[in-house]
């Protein structure tokens, strides 16, 4: 990295912490991270209930921590029971929302054109969608990753202005890579990053495609982060596992610095 763009680490605590516990891994990400919280901008994503906390700690100490959703409704209201509108994040001071995950996808649902409606809410309120895509290994054997990722950039992320694409983050988080210890090697990676980077210079021009910030995400840890990090087009990780304990999340977030 070194390029124009701020590196970003970002955590997805997915549904590994209650509110006290995701309290208690905040107050140690502090200690440990702040020496570098002006080169690398630092993000957690607890669950929804673990919002609320997380938000007041971060207020009440000055942490310079970005917070995050995992999930988002794209109405601002209405009977949609267990779901969750942007306004309710705005209240909690999320400044991040994660949009399209993988599990989302295989587990609730989820499609480029519902991803595409809440990142259009979610800019709508002011808050910034971290947009995620990425192939299964079946896509990623039959050597079809790129026109599959292009597909979910093209058909997500329609309709933006160029400034709002010029605030894009998006993970490219391999599928076959979440929570299995395997990696694409890193110039395979960014491979992928950089045709991102050009398909959103070409639905938005290039000036947005060179601020936009692309993440890897699948198995980064301390002993990998650096190796994707010295790829050009790779601006930061979306991590899971390795976010949950404040040593290994802060060993990457220092290789990004
Ligand atoms: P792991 O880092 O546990 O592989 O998870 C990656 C991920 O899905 C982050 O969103």
């Amino acid at each position: 990295m070194g390029g124009p763009r701020t590196p970003m680490v970002a955590g997805n605590w997915k549904m590994f912490t209650t509110s006290g516990e995701g309290a208690a891994l905040i107050g140690n990400i502090q200690d440990v991270v702040s020496d570098v919280w002006s080169r690398v901008d630092v993000v957690v994503c607890p669950p929804f209930t673990g919002l609320k906390a997380a938000s007041t700690i971060i207020e009440l100490d000055h942490l310079r921590i970005g917070l995050g959703a995992q999930d988002v409704h794209w109405e601002s209201e209405g009977a949609f029971t267990g779901a969750i509108a942007p306004r309710m994040l705005v209240e909690l001071r999320c400044d991040y929302c994660i949009a399209g995950h993988s599990e989302r996808r295989e587990f609730f649902g989820e499609t480029n054109e519902t991803v595409n409606r809440k990142v259009h809410a979610l800019f709508a309120s002011g808050i910034t969608p971290i947009t995620c895509c990425g192939e299964s290994l079946a896509l990623y054997e039959a050597g079809k990753t790129e026109e599959f990722v292009r597909t979910q950039i093209r058909e997500g992320l329609a309709g933006l202005t160029p400034e709002q694409a010029a605030a894009l983050i998006v993970a490219y988080e391999p599928i076959w890579a979440i929570g299995t210890g395997h990696t694409p090697t890193p110039e395979k990676a960014n491979d992928v990053a950089r045709m991102i980077r050009a398909t959103i210079g070409a639905m938005y021009g290039p000036p947005a495609a060179q601020a936009a910030r692309v993440l890897y995400g699948g198995s980064v840890k301390p002993e990998n982060a650096a190796m994707f990090f010295s790829e050009p087009d790779i601006d930061g990780a979306l991590v899971g596992g390795a976010a949950l304990k404040a040593d290994t999340f802060s060993d990457i977030v220092h290789a990004a610095s």
